[in-house]
């Protein structure tokens, strides 16, 4: 099947699911969560997010790093207590511990690649809107600023991981790196959106350049739109 061709029935589907994230909800639903997660088709082209994320990224991106850690967890659960569970809270029963850490990898890292496709978008970008942008000028004072300290974050994180906009609990606006398949779902935080710094999201179309990435997402891809709603919803 050619997996640039969307269904009107995959369509729907993504729709579906791009409302549940913007109302704040989990990424899977109700009777998706009785069944090893599953994962949601991309909510655009795969060839939409280009010049920035070229069609060749996404291609290996999306259909064999991010359904590859969909299909890998779902071997690894198969039978246990964990096939029947959402995907966050595999993600927070395996987290601190050694023996499942396979497990917590894999559902991390499919977790946190849902997030990242579906906080992206076709001419995105630019300033961000209500009161999350509002909030963020007071945090950063200036769109500029605020991109310095998440490109400056985004380059620090050694080796592989992703750069989060976070909220604590308090409310308040921050920026973190996470290594590996690390996620703020486990740290008390709530995510708001994130950038993938692995290599692979990058290095066909930017090489060893991660803050060109990095600042091609902030001027063309950046759904402000799904981020202010994650942020009105908690
Ligand atoms: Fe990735």
């Amino acid at each position: 099947m050619d997996e640039t061709k969307l269904t009107r029935r995959d369509m729907l589907r993504a729709t579906a699911m791009m409302s549940l994230a913007l109302a704040g909800a989990p990424l899977f639903s109700a009777v998706e969560a009785h069944a090893a997660p599953k994962a949601p088709q991309l909510p655009y082209a795969k060839g939409s997010l280009a010049p920035a994320i070229s069609q060749k990224t996404l291609d290996f991106h999306y259909g064999k790093h991010t359904l590859g850690y969909y299909s890998k967890l779902a071997a690894l659960i198969s039978g246990t207590k964990y096939a029947k569970m959402p995907l966050e809270d595999i993600i927070r029963s395996t987290a601190s511990n050694k023996s499942t850490r396979s497990i917590y990898n894999n559902a991390a890292q499919a977790w946190n690649h849902t997030f990242y496709w579906q906080g992206l978008k076709a001419k995105g970008g630019g300033m961000p809107p209500d009161a999350f942008g509002a909030d963020l000028m007071e945090t950063y004072s200036t769109l500029a600023h605020f991109q310095d300290v998440f490109i400056a974050t985004a380059a620090s994180v050694f080796g592989s991981g992703w750069a989060w906009i976070v909220k604590d609990k308090a409310g308040k606006i921050d920026i973190i790196g996470t290594q590996g398949a690390d996620t703020p779902l486990t740290m008390n935080k709530t995510p708001l959106f994130v950038v993938d710094v692995w290599e692979h999201a990058y290095y066909l179309d930017y090489q060893n350049r991660r803050s060109d990435y990095v600042q091609a997402i902030f001027y063309y891809l950046a759904n402000w739109d799904v981020v202010s709603k994650r942020y009105n919803a908690k």
